[in-house]
């Protein structure tokens, strides 16, 4: 990936921190984004540490005058961003019949919302030089449902039909779009599951075990390459064989 630009949204921890490393590790400067500029800091003095190259930006992904000056900027700097990887994502679980309208809305808008506002601005650029790579981070339970979560499950369901319209209306200008839907990953996002819920889940996963967010960022780095230039529209499932 030498020579490419990344733009990792929510990556100042996680997934998207792991997605950062991983495309920097494989030759791309990479731009990480999140709300918080100061762990996007710390992410990218990281992997300049490892003598890769990296730069921090304040990006929220629901407010799309922000994303617009973002990707502005990149256009004018460096032509654009050749890969964008759709990963910023909140969760506001609860069961239909207690969910407040802003838990519904706020999860829509940085989870749905918030790629599209990213991906538009990122494809100008894609569109002139003929070439890119997106990746969205949906989710298994966009594809299964799960009971609590109907606001999220419809954002990444959501996603992943955007990713399949997408994906057809640039395949003809060499840009791939896929999506990756990982299923129980440890991050800050699962951390605060009870024990008992945990097992549960653990033991609903043929594999055993729970995912990493290096397990996720390896399927993301294999869809940003160049040997991965046939496949598009595809959703990658990351979930131990939880769901398949
Ligand atoms: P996390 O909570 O550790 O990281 C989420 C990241 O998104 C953070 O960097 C956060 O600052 C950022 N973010 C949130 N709202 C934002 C906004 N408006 N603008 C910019 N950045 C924003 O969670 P995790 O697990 O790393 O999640 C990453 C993605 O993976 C999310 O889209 C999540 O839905 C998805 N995912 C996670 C799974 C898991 O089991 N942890 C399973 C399936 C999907």
């Amino acid at each position: 990936m030498k020579g490419k630009l990344a733009l990792v949204t929510g990556a100042s921890q996680g997934i998207g921190r792991s997605c950062a490393q991983v495309l920097a590790e494989a030759g791309a400067r990479v731009v990480v984004a999140s709300r918080n500029l100061e762990k996007c800091q710390a992410v990218v003095d990281g992997i300049r540490g490892r003598g890769h190259e990296a730069e921090a930006a304040r990006l929220d992904v629901c407010d799309y005058e922000g994303v617009r000056r973002l990707f502005g900027d990149l256009l004018q700097r460096f032509g654009g961003v050749e890969i964008l990887v759709n990963n910023a994502g909140i969760a506001r679980d609860n069961l239909l019949i207690r969910m407040k309208p802003e838990d519904w809305e706020a999860v829509i808008s940085t989870n749905l919302t918030g790629a599209y506002h990213c991906t538009r601005e990122a494809l100008p650029g894609m569109l002139k030089k003929r070439y890119g790579r997106i990746i969205n981070v949906a989710s298994v339970v966009g594809l299964m449902g799960n009971p609590g979560q109907c606001n999220y499950v419809a954002a990444k369901a959501g996603l992943i039909g955007f990713t399949k319209s997408i994906a057809r209306e640039v395949a003809s200008r060499g840009i791939t779009v896929n999506a990756v839907a990982p299923g129980y990953i440890d991050t800050e996002m699962t951390r605060n599951l009870s024990e008992a819920s945990r097992e549960r889940l653990v033991s609903a996963i043929p594999l055993g075990r729970v995912g990493t967010d290096l397990d996720v960022a390896s399927g993301v780095r294999f869809l940003a390459s160049e040997e991965a230039g046939y496949i598009t529209g595809h959703v990658l499932q990351i979930n131990g064989g939880l769901y398949t």
